[in-house]
């Protein structure tokens, strides 16, 4: 059988070479770090996602090796397949940062101030989209839009003013729960996420919906408002569950499970999904079986306070004096006559001062 032709791929001048057939988007994440844009709708475990948010726009200087000529206009990496000898773009390109600035603009125009108060905060996309590549202040002088609120049943919470309108929720409740209810009604400003007709959304899978939320438009009831995601510690642990892979993240505070959630991998994605009755009805140590602590990147706030992995510096001066302790450097009696053995400080009423070193404080 004849090897596969690779296809070479420069993103911000790191060459690679990935399959025919993959994106821009997911040949950067092969690079890694700072090269791979951010992505607020494009989730690699759902088909279709992609092409809605435009953060993961990026300059194709160099269409490809046959065809030399740059694109145009930016482009959705996530939706842009590579060519040979294409070369893109990413954070060395002015364009791109400057689009993605405003891209950040839009999505946050209409967005709440909720931080402070949002079961997301902490691991929430959004904030971190806007952190690294928004401004400081907004042009949006109108009132912000508001809807009706929705009611989606016991475990999951809309709040439709946070959500961006990438159908992550929506492909999620497609591909993995076999009787889909909800999706996004109306269309522009109008557009939100809804069930056709006031419902529950009941399946037994539908909880991934409230992981694959980029925002927090889409939060844990049975979590909501109980506390910070930064003061809770989080354990993989896994149970033998006859419907999912019952591989999950418990979220600590003490002895306190406070909530269970699939665990993600470094781009924010759910490894496994999980099914409702691991999520939201397995709430005690004794369902689990405990792994050990999940590492959490360390750019996170979640990681704050959760030593794993320590490692402690290297006592220097231990290593230099052949393991003598700093504090035997000195003799302290040496240069100062405080425990001079015919002073007795405990005879001495308040606090010592050089004069009592004069006088005769000497023991019998
Ligand atoms: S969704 Fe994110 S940005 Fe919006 S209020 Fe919640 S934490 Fe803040
Ligand atoms: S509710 Fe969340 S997942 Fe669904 S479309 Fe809105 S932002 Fe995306
Ligand atoms: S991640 Fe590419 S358009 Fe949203």
């Amino acid at each position: 059988m004849s090897e596969q032709q690779l296809f070479k791929v420069t993103i911000d001048n790191i060459t690679i070479e990935v399959a025919p057939g993959t994106t821009i988007l997911e040949a950067a994440r092969k690079i890694g770090g700072e090269v791979a844009p951010p992505a607020m709708c494009y989730y690699s475990k759902l088909k279709g996602s992609g092409g809605k948010c435009r953060t993961c726009l990026v300059e194709v200087s160099k269409g490809s090796e046959k065809d030399p000529r740059p694109m145009p206009k930016l482009v959705a990496s996530c939706r842009t397949t590579v060519m040979d000898g294409m070369e893109v773009k990413n954070i060395t390109s002015e364009r791109v940062v400057d689009a993605r600035a405003g891209v950040v603009e839009l999505l946050l125009i209409n967005h709440p101030l909720d931080c402070p108060v949002c079961d997301q905060a902490g691991e929430c996309h959004l904030q971190d989209l806007s952190y690294e590549h928004g401004n400081a202040g907004t042009r949006y002088e109108f009132q912000r839009r508001t809807f009706k609120k929705h009611d989606l049943g016991q475990y999951i919470q809309l709040h439709m003013t946070r959500c961006i309108l990438c159908y992550r929720c929506v492909f999620t409740a497609d591909q993995l729960t076999n009787k889909r209810e909800h999706g996004v009604l109306d269309r522009g400003d109008h557009a939100q996420i809804a069930t056709f007709i006031e419902k529950n959304l009941d399946n037994d899978f539908i909880g991934n919906v409230i992981d694959v939320c980029p925002v927090g438009a889409l939060t844990d009831k049975t979590f909501r408002f109980k506390n910070r995601v930064w003061f809770l510690k989080p354990v993989n642990a896994h149970c033998d569950c006859p419907k999912c892979s019952g591989k999950v993240t418990l979220w600590y505070r003490g002895e306190e499970v406070f909530r269970v959630t699939a665990r993600k991998d470094q781009w924010g994605e759910v490894e496994d999904w999980i099914c409702n009755e691991c999520r939201f009805d397995k709430k005690k140590t004794s369902d689990w079986v405990i792994e050990g602590p999940r590492e959490i990147s360390r750019q996170s706030v979640i990681s704050l306070n959760h030593y794993v992995g320590m490692q402690k510096p290297k006592e220097t001066f231990e290593a230099v004096m052949d393991g003598r302790k700093p504090r035997m450097f000195m003799d302290i009696h040496d240069v100062s006559e405080v425990n001079r053995p015919d002073v007795d400080l405990s005879l001495i009423d308040g606090p010592a001062h050089s004069d009592d070193f004069n006088k005769t404080n000497k023991k019998d």
